[in-house]
């Protein structure tokens, strides 16, 4: 397939089947646990479910077309990705950084289950990663963040690691493929959840990595082998079924989130807006640089929790929900879960609704206030 498509159309070639007349178009799932097994030993690609299967191989095929890399692993949850990345990568004595402003569940891990290893972890806002990579094996960066959605210069981190023999790992979950391809501003391993805008309609949790080192995707490999850390079958080809309309839905997300972060920054509930679309944003010039688009995600400011849940409540459209990603536009009060932000900070995770029926529900809601 030719690099020189745009996102949509290497969506919908990368989840499609070759052209066998009388074979199904879109891909179908294989659902097994076991396959026949040959006498000449070792000669099948396929023996046992936690190893590989065919709608994996597909599934793995796509996402590392979308970023750009060689290969590409699936696992069942963005978590389960990410913390093998982190096992295989951090060995005790490494020095370890982790967002302190990314998602929390992953520093979380870091201090619960890889500090008692032997493995120094750092935390580092989007703003100190910089220094802290200086003295680290092992860089995960997350960017844009979630949720104050701050931007991470990645060509200059990675110079930064590369110069000190670290490895970077980027967190590629909020931009998705289809907004910046990390691989290419010099990481190591792209780390995501799929459960987000790729899978797009709320109903699945997955995760994968992607990369080029092929000895390191290997030691993955074994990784997900060994912990069992998999995707199901059906999860795997409803990941793919969905896949191949990211590209209009994410271009609708990106379309309403900017007018959202517009039409709020100016109203008087409103504290702040953050969104690295908007050309006074402090994250705009270096996603300007590194994006080609700036995401689905808007955060604001509210003067506290009970305005983020009114806000819901007298909207017809947008639904109160911790993940995003999803058609429907939805809120999340991130302060209920620990995040480092006010009481009223909401993140909006733009669907795929009518503009002006989103903007007119949301601006009618907080007016009515
Ligand atoms: C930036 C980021 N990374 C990773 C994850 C974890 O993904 P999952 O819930 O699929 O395990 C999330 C979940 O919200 C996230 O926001």
């Amino acid at each position: 397939m030719t690099d020189d498509y745009g996102d949509s159309t290497r969506a919908v070639k990368a989840t499609g089947t070759e052209p066998i007349p009388g074979q199904p178009v879109g891909p179908s799932p294989v659902l097994a646990s076991a396959f026949h097994l040959s006498p000449d030993e070792g000669s099948e690609q396929d023996t046992y479910g936690r190893g590989s299967t065919p709608t994996w191989r597909t599934l793995e095929s796509a996402l590392a077309r979308l970023e750009g890399a060689d290969a590409a692993l699936s696992f069942g949850s963005g978590m389960a990705a990410i913390t093998a990345a982190l096992r295989v990568t951090a060995k005790p004595g490494s020095v370890l950084v982790v967002p302190a402003d990314g998602y929390y569940q992953v520093r979380r891990y870091a201090a619960e289950n890889l500090a008692p290893l032997g493995i120094t972890v750092r935390e580092a806002t989007a703003a100190q990663i910089y220094t802290a990579a200086e003295g680290a094996d092992v860089v995960l960066a997350e960017t844009p963040t979630n949720p104050a959605l701050d931007v991470v210069d990645l060509d200059r981190l990675a110079g930064i690691c590369r110069d000190r023999g670290a490895r970077l790992l980027v967190d590629n979950t909020t931009a998705t493929p289809l907004g910046q391809q990390p691989l290419s501003l010099g990481a190591d391993l792209v780390v995501a959840s799929a459960t987000k805008a790729l899978a797009g309609h709320s109903d699945l949790l997955a995760g994968y990595v992607a990369g080029s080192d092929l000895d390191l995707m290997a030691a993955l490999g074994r990784e997900r082998l060994l912990s069992g850390a998999i995707l199901g079958s059906f999860e795997a080809w409803l990941l793919l079924r969905s896949m191949g309309s990211v590209g209009l839905r994410f271009e609708r997300q990106c379309h309403n989130a900017l007018a959202l972060a517009t039409a709020l920054r100016s109203h008087p509930k409103v504290g702040f807006v953050r969104y690295p679309g908007l050309p006074d944003d402090p994250s705009h010039p270096v996603a300007t640089a590194q994006m080609r688009r700036f995401g689905g995600l808007v955060s604001i400011q509210l003067a506290d929790a009970a305005a983020v849940h009114a806000l819901v409540q007298r909207s017809d459209l947008l639904v109160a929900s911790t993940s995003f990603g999803g058609i429907h536009t939805s809120v999340d009060r991130r302060a209920r879960w620990g995040d480092p932000v006010g009481d009223g900070f909401a993140r909006i995770s733009a669907g795929i609704e009518d503009t002006d029926d989103l903007l007119a529900d949301v601006i009618g809601a907080l007016d009515a206030g």
